[in-house]
């Protein structure tokens, strides 16, 4: 049977139309923040302005045809007009109010948008591109995390974003626009989160291998909820002292401790991420694997095999290292 135009029109027609439900975490349409709900505003507005030039254009192109088509009966060319001085004002000093409507706001939200905070209840938070993960740092309130980041509603959040390698791109679809990390500056991104739950992020700038793979998550929490995830972060893993004992043999026995902290132990180094809570987090591996003692034991045993060019490397651990090493991270909560 010969294929009809119909037929090949819907496949199309269910794609696009896919695209108008659900729930899409990176979806820049969906605002839940004031800063997002600022940016979508002057979308809509570009949208708008730039719909109704193209009605105006395409009317007015329209009309000249149908009007001043050749109909066949002409003897010679039409009268040959030269300048216009109303008409070139117009279409010169129009389009400068209609840019002016455009580039106005945007500017002015993108500076707002970087403006150090002002508010007394304020939360910084230093914002560290790694290869490939992303380091956070509370630095007033003395927590130290990794790949979930916990802010409080309604709260003016200031990250500053930086980097000590190469440049990545801080991007949170619904909460904030992208923004570079760059090595050597600190740029600054300010919003508001606007709702409870949970916000996936994304590394928006090619950083090599993994860029892909490096996501993140912003917990948007109640003031009193982030209240207490920061008093549990700032106190030492809560593990039993025997655990404790044998499971941190196990991560100096396997050379964890040259790139990781646990708050409480002797680990303290900073190149890979703070272990101290790693346990409470709900992701493991910059948010590519749920965080459970089987994708514990997967991502330990062979890190570049997860992540591509991980800088965690193969350390060609036993079974039985691998195995406890899961069980002794799994407790620090
Ligand atoms: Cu970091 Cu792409």
């Amino acid at each position: 049977m010969k294929p009809t135009r119909a037929s090949l029109l819907l496949p199309l027609v269910m794609v696009v139309l896919a695209a108008c439900g659900g729930d899409h975490p990176m979806s820049t349409f969906i605002a839940h923040s004031d800063l997002t709900r600022e940016i979508n505003a002057i979308y809509s507005r570009i949208f708008w302005w730039t719909a109704l030039l193209f009605l105006l254009v395409q009317g007015g192109l329209i009309y000249v045809v149908l009007r001043f088509r050749a109909k066949g009966t002409e003897t010679a060319n039409p009268e040959q007009v030269h300048g216009n001085i109303r008409l070139e004002l117009t279409w010169t000093i129009l389009p400068i109010f209609i840019l002016m409507h455009i580039a106005i706001p945007t500017v002015s939200l993108i500076f707002k948008s970087q403006a150090q905070t002002t508010e007394e209840n304020a939360v910084l938070v230093n914002a560290l591109g790694k290869q490939w993960w992303f380091a956070f740092e509370y630095p007033e309130l003395g927590v130290t995390t990794a790949n979930e980041m916990h802010v409080p509603l309604g709260t003016e959040i200031e990250v500053r974003l930086q980097s000590d390698n190469v440049i990545h791109s801080f991007w949170v679809p619904q909460l904030m626009a992208k923004r570079d990390m760059v090595p050597g500056r600190v740029n600054h991104i300010k919003f508001k989160a606007e709702k409870l739950g949970e916000f996936y992020g994304q590394c928006a700038e090619y950083c090599g291998d993994s860029h892909a793979l490096m996501k993140f998550r912003v917990v948007v929490d109640t003031p009193e909820d982030f209240a207490k995830w920061i008093a549990s972060q700032k106190a030492p893993a809560e593990t039993e002292a025997a655990t404790a004992q044998a499971g941190f043999q196990a991560f100096q026995g396997a050379g964890c401790v040259a790139c990781h902290a646990i708050n409480g132990t002797t680990a303290a180094a900073v190149i890979g991420p703070d272990l101290t809570h790693v346990g409470s987090r709900t992701m493991i591996a910059s948010g590519i694997l749920e965080n459970n003692e089987e994708n514990l034991k997967k991502w330990i045993k062979d890190p570049p095999g997860v992540k591509p060019g991980s800088k965690m490397p193969n350390l060609n651990l036993s079974d039985e290292q691998v195995a406890s090493l899961a069980a002794y991270l799994q407790t620090l909560k």
